[in-house]
């Protein structure tokens, strides 16, 4: 993948200003919501049963900020995703079962439209570009495992 220099400073500095706790947990929280099955691979995070119990629940906080932080890798690595994600892609493959397709129409977009409300209006329509790519980059790598 080649990045510009636009591109690189778009996902940097849009990185520096996230929250991995805050915003991991509205990231993840979204998922629950917007895509309930997903929940089903977090039966040990115990009560998902409403957004306020999910918002509040400190598993899934600290989920939350595990989840930014291994995206905060690839952000600090954007020319080699494929290699900082891989022992992650396989664990999700291999040990955790993760349909791959909850990557990329799920988790990425929830990533997306938190950043949103948080940017406002400095998350313009060059800033998301730059990270639908970043997110086919991520997604990619995190799929690698699975074959
Ligand atoms: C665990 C990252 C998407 C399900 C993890 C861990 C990280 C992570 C860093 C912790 C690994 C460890 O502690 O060794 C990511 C990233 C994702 C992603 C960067 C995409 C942007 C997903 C999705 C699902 C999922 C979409 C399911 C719908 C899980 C599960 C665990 C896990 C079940 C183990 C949780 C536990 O029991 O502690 N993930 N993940 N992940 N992930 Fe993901």
């Amino acid at each position: 993948v080649h990045w510009t220099a636009e591109e690189k400073s778009a996902i940097t500095s849009t990185w520096s200003k996230v929250n991995q706790e805050q915003d991991g947990a509205d990231a993840l929280t979204r998922l629950f919501i917007v895509y309930p099955w997903t929940q089903r691979y977090f039966s040990s995070f115990g009560n998902l049963s409403s957004a306020s119990a999910i918002s509040s629940n400190a598993n899934v906080r600290g989920h939350g900020k595990k989840v930014l932080g291994a995206v905060g890798n690839a952000v600090q690595n954007m020319d080699n995703v494929k290699g900082t994600l891989a022992k992650l892609s396989r664990e999700h493959a291999v040990d955790l079962h993760v349909d791959p397709e909850n990557f990329k129409q799920r988790l990425a977009q929830m990533l997306v439209i938190v950043l949103a409300a948080k940017l406002g209006g400095a998350f313009t329509p060059q800033v998301q570009a730059a990270w639908e790519k970043f997110n086919n980059v991520l997604v990619a790598a995190l799929s690698h495992g699975y074959h």
